[in-house]
């Protein structure tokens, strides 16, 4: 099997470090590794398969040399770098919002539009953490019947605004814990131990935030329907690692609950937790380091007549992120594009 000449951009970051894992644990065909990051990493190492690699500096220099390269270092970043790895001949799976809503780059969920993928489209986005979970989740529905609108109210760890929002959590609850006064809050706009923040990015001109736009937006491309309606309300709860979202459906034709499991126990990706008189439902602390996207809570929404409602729950650093961008990779090669 060929192997391919690696890179991560932003390899220390949150979403780098599980970059390098979802490499490893899938056994990626990987036959050399490069991780890129700031000048602040300059000197560190990491480890990959028992090996210690140099972190080094991204420039144009550093962006030789690669066939894939996976991006997390941030929207400006990947504006700027971007378009220079591909000149150069290397897949660019770029995880930040600088290139998802460019009509001419695919926009990818493997599971979902991988048919998008294509050899001349160098730049490959992944989308959104919220809105990768939710499609896995949306397409087999979809399949049945047409989904014409979503509601859906999200519940985001705070990994997904990335290691200093982590630390920003433990150093509240540590604070907490010892009775000891607050820190400031830096990464968000308050405390978010023992709190609940209905603001993710910034608010846009029509009330709702860049975040839930995002959703609105993202799930049209991927499903490749813009009729379908979605509107969104993203909360940032003090949780480490997975997402987790409620969501209300309706749809063109009724689809019974029953019909809907039986359709998502097949779906790839997706794994169903629905067993309420036992207690057994998606959890955070449960998704979290899981490959999958639960789904549970799966009824009939009683307040409209083609409803459903469920609730999904994944790992914002790897299927929200890491693990999709390396399934893009897989799909590039399985699709014979590299
Ligand atoms: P560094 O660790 O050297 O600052 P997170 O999302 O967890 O905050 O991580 C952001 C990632 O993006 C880190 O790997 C960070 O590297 C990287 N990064 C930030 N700014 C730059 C830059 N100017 N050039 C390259 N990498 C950057």
């Amino acid at each position: 099997m060929k192997k391919y000449k690696v890179a991560v951009v932003g390899a220390t970051g949150a979403v780098g470090q599980e970059m390098l894992k979802m490499l490893e644990s899938r056994n990626f065909p990987v036959e050399s590794l490069r991780l890129l990051a700031s000048e602040r990493s300059s000197g560190k190492k990491m480890v990959f398969k028992g090996k210690e690699i140099p972190v080094e500096v991204l420039s144009a220099e550093t962006a030789k040399g690669h066939e894939i390269a996976l991006f997390s270092a941030g929207a400006a970043i990947s504006k700027e770098y971007a378009p220079v790895f591909a000149k150069n001949n290397c897949f660019v799976i770029d995880n930040s919002s600088a290139w998802r809503m460019e009509p001419d780059i695919p926009l990818v969920v493997p599971e979902v539009n991988s048919s998008a993928l294509s050899k001349d489209k160098k730049i490959i986005a992944n989308p959104n953490c919220s809105t990768i979970q939710m499609v896995v989740v949306l397409k087999p529905l979809h399949d049945i019947s047409k989904i014409k609108r979503v509601v859906v109210a999200t519940y985001q760890a705070v990994s997904g605004a990335g290691g200093r929002a982590m630390e920003e959590l433990n150093a509240e609850a540590v604070a907490w814990a010892k009775n000891e006064p607050m820190p400031k809050p830096a990464k968000f706009p308050y405390q978010i131990a023992f709190n609940l923040i209905p603001q993710i990015d910034i608010f846009l001109e029509n009330s709702y935030t860049k975040e839930e736009i995002k959703m609105v937006n993202e799930t049209k491309k991927i499903m490749g329907d813009d009729s379908i309606r979605v509107s969104a309300t993203c909360v940032r709860v003090p949780v480490f690692r997975a997402h987790s979202e409620a969501v209300w459906i309706e749809t063109e034709n009724k689809i019974s609950p029953e019909k809907a499991r039986e359709a998502l126990l097949k779906a790839k990706g997706v794994k169903v937790q629905d067993d309420p008189s036992n207690k057994i439902y998606p959890m955070p602390l449960d998704a979290a380091n899981q490959q999958v996207t639960f789904v549970g809570r799966i009824r009939e929404d009683i307040s409209t007549d083609n409803g459903l409602a469920f609730w999904v729950v994944s790992d914002n650093l790897l299927k929200g992120a890491a693990l999709n961008a390396v399934e893009i990779a897989e799909a590039l090669i399985e699709r014979k594009i590299i």
